[in-house]
């Protein structure tokens, strides 16, 4: 398969989705409605979406089905970007290669903005569980995922501890607490919502959240090397603000070289849980692979 034109046209399709479901519970006050959108639609790579898609085809599932909980995702995630990047958190200026929410808004519509994307991607999960043929079970527990993942057990949880965590010792330990829970916990719940509304068994479930977890790691591991190797024209952020704000970070941690292995690692274990999956896994595969050589090859 053609990575980069699988990965364009799910772009594409999570964007069309998006755009139909944003609204379609009501009319929102202009300014939010700008606001919202701008985040949105501000060309992330929707990694997010696009794994609860191939998740829920690696098991067979339809990508309708998905569909809505995909979108929910990445409004969850652009909200998380929106507010941790406020001049309270982790005061950046730059996401996505522009200026970011609270710049062009305010910081008090930036966090109406984040408001909004949150609870909006509640009502679309509740509409996609209303959805005519969805199993009803399979999509509770795929809003029950995302909403363990993306509070305080989870990504809000993991925020809390990156913050509390500036300027203090990068342990291995202390980053791995950290990454598992700010990042890894949604991008796992990705791939375990597509999995419950994709239909997987029992075994399929258990060997796709291994991969998860895999893949969720690896990403913010990426994500640190990233910041530091990167560059804006690659990351649409600026670089090296994990070093200036003293991040606990994987590289901080173990050292760059340490850091590109436990990736390379990482990429390993998650392809190795995919092992027992034909062909259907292949997107899945795909991308693991596309997370972590994009920030460990030179
Ligand atoms: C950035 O996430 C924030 C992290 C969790 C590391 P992404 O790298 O997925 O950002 P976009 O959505 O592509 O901009
Ligand atoms: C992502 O991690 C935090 C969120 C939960 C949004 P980072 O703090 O590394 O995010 P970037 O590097 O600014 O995208
Ligand atoms: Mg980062």
């Amino acid at each position: 398969m053609n990575l980069k034109k699988y990965l364009d046209e799910r772009r594409r399709l999570v964007d069309r989705s998006l755009k139909q479901m944003l609204g379609a519970g009501g009319s929102f006050p202009r300014t939010i409605d700008k606001a919202m959108r701008y985040s949105l639609f501000s060309g992330g790579k929707r990694i997010r979406p696009i794994l609860a898609l191939a998740s829920g085809e690696a098991v067979g599932g339809s990508l309708d089905r998905v569909m809505p909980f995909a979108c929910a995702l990445e409004m969850i995630h652009s909200y998380s970007l929106v507010l941790v990047d406020l001049p309270a958190m982790d005061d950046d200026d730059l996401r996505r290669g522009k200026p970011t929410n609270h710049v062009v808004f305010g910081e008090g519509m930036a966090i109406l903005a984040g408001d909004g994307l949150l609870t909006e991607a509640f009502r679309v999960m509740a509409e996609g569980a209303l959805h005519a043929g969805q199993d009803r079970s399979a999509a509770l527990r795929a809003i029950r995922e995302i909403a363990a993942g993306a509070g305080a057990a989870g990504m809000v949880g993991g925020q809390v501890a990156d913050l509390e965590s500036e300027k203090k010792k990068p342990t291995r330990l202390l980053v791995e607490y950290i990454h598992s829970r700010k990042t890894g916990a949604l991008l796992r719940a990705s791939v375990r919502a597509g999995a419950w509304v994709g239909g997987a068994k029992p075994g399929q479930f258990a060997r796709l959240d291994r991969y998860g977890v895999a893949v969720g790691f690896a990403f913010q591991v990426a994500d640190d090397i990233l910041d530091i190797e990167g560059g804006t024209e690659k990351t649409g952020k600026r670089e090296g603000r994990d070093a200036e704000r003293q991040k606990v970070t994987y590289p901080a941690a173990v050292g760059m070289d340490n850091a590109k292995k436990k990736a390379r690692e990482l990429l390993a274990e998650s392809l190795d849980a995919l092992s027992s999956f034909g062909p259907a896994a292949d997107p899945l595969r795909q991308i693991a692979t596309f997370i972590v050589e994009r920030a460990v090859q030179p």
